[in-house]
């Protein structure tokens, strides 16, 4: 019993000093001081020990316990402690490193050309004012007088959203805002409303499905075309410079009557003719006119008491134009390294 015993402490002590992870340890120590473990079950064999000798093996069999226990406890520590040291090692943090630098997002050309063209407006005394990108055929074409058969309406360049009664589409102008805000009748008015619009247009340099249009409006009392001549005038020389120049030339808009575009005198090379504008020494940048007396009238206002002139303006063209970039597509593309030069 005495040689059995000496037998366990050893094999266990050499068990436990070549643990190296919690769970082998544990594996050890229930293999040996647990309730079917080898120590335990020679504890169970002193009923074969003569009576007088059974004190003198009991105490060694506690002894023997208390060693193996004391030997699990140290080298449990040491264990503890080599792993924490290996831990703190591949954890350290070289604390001189330069940190990695955030990305940090920038203003889109779109965003700038439309805060300075608000700026320029709202200076004049206008409103912003926000419309829907989603908006009934009535608001977008009929009550613009685009009837049902007008080209502009094809399915080739109007979304049309599934609904029940076929008239609900992504707005293909801004134009609509207009007739909301007659409708409220709360006049005068003198509002700007920037927005997305959409037309089932492919990609290319200079048109893409969805783009942005700033639509003008302003109605009152003895508003002639003198005031959108002067106004437009006014706004092409705060965005382009005090020596613009600036043309109208008649043009057709079926909301709009008498209608025009308006040119810009070249800002590159000062009306000489360059390769910016083609040669002409004039840049388009955008549409207008006196607001049609039938638009006034199905928008509640009586075209014999008010006038008033419209305008459109391509947000994109103004951001190319200003920014003399050259393929529409870099605006959508969003990449960071072409942003970051604005
Ligand atoms: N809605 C027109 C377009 O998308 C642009 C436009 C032209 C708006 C003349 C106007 C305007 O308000 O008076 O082509």
């Amino acid at each position: 019993m005495k040689a059995r015993l000496e037998q366990i402490r050893e094999k266990a002590i050499s068990q436990i000093t070549g643990c190296e992870s919690a769970e082998k340890l544990n594996e050890v120590r229930v293999a040996i001081l647990g309730k079917k473990g080898e120590l335990t079950n020679l504890l169970k064999s002193m009923k074969d020990v003569a009576p007088e000798e059974r004190p003198k093996v009991g105490q060694m069999v506690n002894e023997a316990r208390a060693e193996i226990e004391k030997v699990l406890e140290e080298h449990k520590t040491r264990m503890e402690k080599v792993l924490r040291e290996a831990r703190m090692k591949a954890e350290v943090i070289d604390v001189t490193l330069p940190a990695k630098r955030a990305q940090l997002g920038h203003r889109h050309p779109n965003t700038i050309a439309l805060e300075e063209v608000e700026r320029i407006f709202v200076g004049m005394g206008y409103e912003v004012v926000e419309g829907s990108e989603v908006e009934k055929d009535y608001y977008n074409f009929e009550a613009l007088n685009i009837p049902a058969d007008h080209p502009a309406k094809d399915e080739q360049d109007t979304f049309y959203v599934v609904s029940e009664t076929g008239d609900i589409l992504l707005r293909t102008q801004t134009s609509g805002v207009q007739v909301h805000e007659m409708e409220k009748g709360r006049l005068p008015i003198r509002m700007i409303a920037p927005g997305r619009v959409f037309r089932s247009d492919e990609v290319d340099a200079t048109h893409s499905p969805c783009f942005y249009q700033i639509e003008g409006l302003v109605v009152d009392k003895n508003i002639t075309f003198a005031d959108l001549k002067g106004t437009l005038a006014e706004f092409a020389r705060a965005l382009f410079g005090e020596d613009t120049k600036v043309k109208f030339r008649p043009h057709h808009f079926p909301f709009t009557e008498p209608s025009a575009e308006v040119d810009v005198s070249c800002f590159k090379c000062g009306g000489k003719g360059c390769r910016f504008c083609k040669g002409s020494g004039w840049i388009e940048i955008l549409g207008c006119g006196m607001v049609h007396p039938h638009v006034l009238e199905v928008s509640g206002i009586d075209p014999e008491e008010y006038t008033g002139f419209a305008f459109g303006i391509g947000l994109e063209r103004i951001a190319l134009l200003k920014y003399e970039i050259d393929d529409m597509r870099l605006l959508y593309e969003n990449d960071i390294r072409f942003l970051r030069q604005f």
